[in-house]
This record gives C-alpha cells, sequence and structure tokens, in this order.
C-alpha cells in the first residue's frame, strides 16, 4: 500500500523512521484512526479536531486541517471504497533520548490505510456480536488523550482476546465502569441507555459523540450519562461497545454470562439503523 511520511507518499516498505524518534523511544506522540467510505470520512473534522487538542494537551502545536488534503490523497493511491485510515504524530526525533521536551524538534507525521468491511448493516442477523470480561482499570490517568503509549490498553484487550473474548470491559477504583480497552461502553436498562460521562478517564469516543447526537435528535431514546456500576452492567438488558470500527457493537456475553436474553436487543437495533442512516 501507499503510506504517507513527512511530506511524502512512499511504498510501505519505503517508509523509513529513526529509531530516535519519540514515537519509538517513549511512545510520545497522538493518534486517530478515521473509517471512510466511498471517499468520506465518518466524524473526519471531529478526529481531526480532537488529533490538535491531543497534541496541544502534550504541548505539540499543529495544525490538522492540512491532513484533509492528506487522506483524500492516500484514499484516491490505494484502492477501496471502504478504508480505515490511521494518523500517527510524534513529537519528533531528536538526536540523544533524553525525557524533557526537546527545543527544537519537528512532530513526525505518519498515514497509511487498511481495507475494511463495509459500513454496518442494521440488522441483528448480521450484526457481529461481542463476548466480553471485566477487569479492574489498570492504565493511567489521562486516558482522555489518544496517546500512541497504549501498553495499558494492548495488555486490558489481551485479557479478552487471549482467552477467545472481544473486548475488556474496565472498572475504575469505585467499582464503577469506564469504557473498553479500544471502545466506550453503554448500557440499556429498561429502555434507557446510561454511559459514564466523559474524564480523564475514558477517551471521548468520536462514534460516542455521533451517536448521541444522533440519539438526541432523531429519536425518542433516552440517554443518561452518569455513573454505571458493575453491578449495573451485569444486570443490564443490553450493552454496546462503540468504536470507529465496531460502530454500535452489541454485548451478548459477560464474563460467560448471558447479557439479558442473551440475543441482541432492540435498543440496538434503532441505535446502529440511526447511526447507519446519518453517517454514510
Ligand atoms: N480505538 N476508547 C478507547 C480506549 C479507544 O482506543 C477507542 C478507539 C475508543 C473509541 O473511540 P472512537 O469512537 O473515536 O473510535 C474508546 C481505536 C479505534 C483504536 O485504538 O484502534
Amino acid at each position: 500500500s501507499i503510506v504517507y511520511l513527512n511530506g511524502a507518499y512512499m511504498e510501505a516498505s519505503e517508509a523509513k523512521i529513526s529509531p530516535m524518534d519519540r514515537g519509538f523511544l517513549f511512545g510520545d506522540g497522538i493518534y486517530e484512526v478515521i473509517p471512510t467510505h466511498q471517499g468520506k470520512g465518518v466524524g473526519l473534522g471531529l478526529h481531526l479536531k480532537r488529533m490538535e487538542n491531543g497534541l496541544r494537551s502534550i504541548g505539540v502545536e499543529f495544525d490538522a486541517e492540512p491532513l484533509k488534503q492528506v487522506i483524500a490523497e492516500l484514499l484516491e493511491k490505494n484502492d477501496g471504497d471502504d478504508l480505515n485510515v490511521y494518523i500517527q504524530v510524534s513529537r519528533g526525533t531528536y538526536e540523544k533520548r533524553f525525557h524533557g521536551f526537546p527545543d527544537k524538534v519537528e512532530p513526525t507525521v505518519f498515514a497509511y490505510t487498511w481495507q475494511i468491511g463495509p459500513a454496518h448493516v442494521a440488522d441483528k442477523a448480521q450484526a457481529h456480536t461481542l463476548k466480553v470480561v471485566t477487569a479492574d482499570d489498570l492504565r493511567w490517568q489521562r486516558c482522555h488523550i489518544k496517546s500512541t503509549s497504549l501498553l495499558g490498553n494492548v495488555l486490558h484487550f489481551q485479557q479478552s482476546y487471549g482467552e477467545g473474548y472481544d473486548e475488556t470491559l474496565l472498572f475504575n477504583g469505585d467499582g464503577n465502569l469506564t469504557e473498553g480497552s479500544s471502545s466506550n461502553a453503554y448500557i440499556v436498562k429498561d429502555g434507557v441507555v446510561y454511559t459514564p460521562p466523559l474524564s480523564d478517564e475514558l477517551l471521548p469516543g468520536i462514534t460516542r459523540k455521533i451517536l448521541l447526537t444522533i440519539l438526541a435528535e432523531h429519536s425518542d431514546i433516552k440517554v443518561v450519562e452518569r455513573a454505571v456500576s458493575k453491578q449495573e452492567v451485569l444486570d443490564a438488558d443490553e450493552i454496546w461497545m462503540t468504536s470507529a470500527s465496531k460502530e454500535v457493537g452489541p454485548v451478548i456475553q459477560v464474563d460467560g454470562q448471558k447479557v439479558g436474553s442473551g440475543e441482541i436487543g432492540d435498543v440496538w437495533l434503532k441505535a446502529q439503523t440511526l447511526y447507519s442512516k446519518h453517517c454514510y
């Protein structure tokens, strides 16, 4: 595939980054994953804004607007109607390994694409269901930053993936739900959707933002942003996980027990139907 690195397009095998890059040495960078269908990015502006905010929060001033052109060119140079775009901006390459922010360093900008499935269908028979496990959230206290330092998330994901499951639902020190290792989390009880409010304990997901906006503007489904306890998760009628690639993912099993009836729920069907209608 053709990738983008620091102003140039090239074959992936030609792309070279110094091992002295802070992205490599420290995980000192910010990233985004943006789904595109027929050349259109889902929530493109929101993703680029989050990237700028994340970079500002680590002291890197960066204008993400030109990335729109980079994304358009990458989509043109790579075949496929349905591509994910990964963009990573690290603080840059410096002459030596040193913890402080170097004075003179240019961000390293890398982007590549890969084929994904077509946009999801809001259909219970075709939906990809998820089986999840629960765990204590052992990541850091800046989970709102989409940092490339993902070892905490990687270890949590492996807790489920390594056992043949799909995601790990994480709980903070008070026993309340934060999010998944790579997705946001929701429960449905008696027709009402509950999801943890934004804080430094979870990523402000773009799929979350789009979904909550659509539900508020185009449905009578009530959404409440408040703390959700582990017991409420275990007693939920439905559980969903959202991310750029999962869209609204229906969870049918937690820790080996059925969620609700063990079948995909009706509120999920309404939510994914609206999401599909408004995003493509
Ligand atoms: N993951 N929470 C975490 C910890 C995530 O890593 C992600 C996304 C989300 C959902 O965010 P969004 O709706 O903006 O995709 C929530 C990406 C896709 C990844 O790391 O591959």
